[in-house]
């Protein structure tokens, strides 16, 4: 990434404006977190209800320290997973405002491990609140010019290339819990090694419900795609079938896969689930999260 456009994003967030910048995981759209009136715009860009909290990016433990009271349940899953795919939920401390976190005391807080991300955060000097770079309800952007299509050309965009990961961090709540708040590519099994039995969580994370990932065209979930698809074809119907890949791949490419099919104006998509261990079971959340029916 160019010294130029870091420091031009950095000056961006200094006047209060929004940046987008890439993450392992998916493209957030960032403000600086300490500036109220900045936080706000994220809320009215992305028309998200102003309750659900944001996760804040920080560049290192240490500096997460200063946001939040870290347990040593805490510690232990930072020291193993930070920089990383991995959102904490802690009691926040006071550095942290209620605009960040929805009214909560406690506060989503990560350390991402793109290069472009620890750049622009070290040379900030101060935690970037972003939530993924999408209209409220929409996939997630995993590559810059997603982040176009969803807000136009007036937002500054860093260009990171395609994320590496491709779905959302991993959320662990240690303010109750310990339970998972969203799966993602740290695994329940790394985490359970590392902390012990989990709790099955009572609350989801607020916009982490239902119909959250949702293309515009109907997708329905099949492990007899090719079956399926032959069967609705002969019925007159287009369809578009995404199969189930080498896990790593199929999280990599799902949201870049959907959103091209997306624009192709099929009548349905059929996707195969992946088999539910490991990385499979943040793939499929997301395709159950992207075929739950609209309201
Ligand atoms: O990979 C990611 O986590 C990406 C990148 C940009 O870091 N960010 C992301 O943010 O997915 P967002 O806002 O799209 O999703 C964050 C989730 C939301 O469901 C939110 O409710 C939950 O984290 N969350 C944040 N703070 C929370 C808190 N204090 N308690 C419970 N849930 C929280
Ligand atoms: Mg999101």
């Amino acid at each position: 990434m160019s010294p130029t456009n870091i420091k031009k994003a950095c000056s961006l967030l200094n006047e209060g404006k929004l940046v987008a910048f890439p993450t392992e995981t998916v493209y957030g759209l960032g403000a600086d977190a300490s500036n109220s009136s900045a936080v706000q715009k994220i809320f009215e860009l992305k028309r998200r209800p102003t309750d659900h909290p944001l996760i804040l990016h920080v560049s290192s433990l240490e500096d997460a320290m200063r946001h939040a009271y870290f347990s040593e349940k805490a510690i232990i899953l930072a020291e193993q997973f930070w920089p990383g795919p991995l959102t904490l939920i802690l009691e926040k401390t006071n550095l942290v405002s209620y605009d960040v976190t929805g009214g909560k005391e406690s506060v989503g807080i990560r350390v991402p491990s793109h290069p472009v991300a620890q750049e622009l955060l070290s040379i900030f000097g101060k935690s970037i609140a972003a939530p993924s770079a999408n209209r409220f309800g929409r996939i997630s952007p995993t590559e810059a010019k997603h982040v176009q299509q969803e807000f136009g050309s007036s937002l500054f965009i860093l260009d990171g290339g395609a994320c590496n990961i491709g779905l959302e961090s991993t959320i662990v709540d240690l303010f109750n819990g310990p339970s998972i708040l969203r799966p993602g590519a740290i695994t329940e099994e790394q985490v359970s090694s590392l902390l012990g039995p989990l709790v099955s969580s009572t609350t989801p994370a607020p916009g982490t419900l239902e119909s959250h990932y949702a293309p515009e065209t109907k997708i329905v979930l099949s492990r007899e795609p090719l079956l399926l698809a032959s069967t609705l074809k002969q019925k007159g119907l287009s369809v578009a079938i995404i199969p189930a890949l080498e896990p790593n791949t199929h999280a990599q490419k799902l949201y870049h896969i959907l959103r091209e099919l997306d624009s192709q104006e099929h009548d349905l998509i059929i996707a195969e689930p992946a088999q539910a261990i490991g990385l499979g079971i943040a793939i499929n959340d997301r395709l159950t999260k992207a075929a739950a029916p609209k309201d």
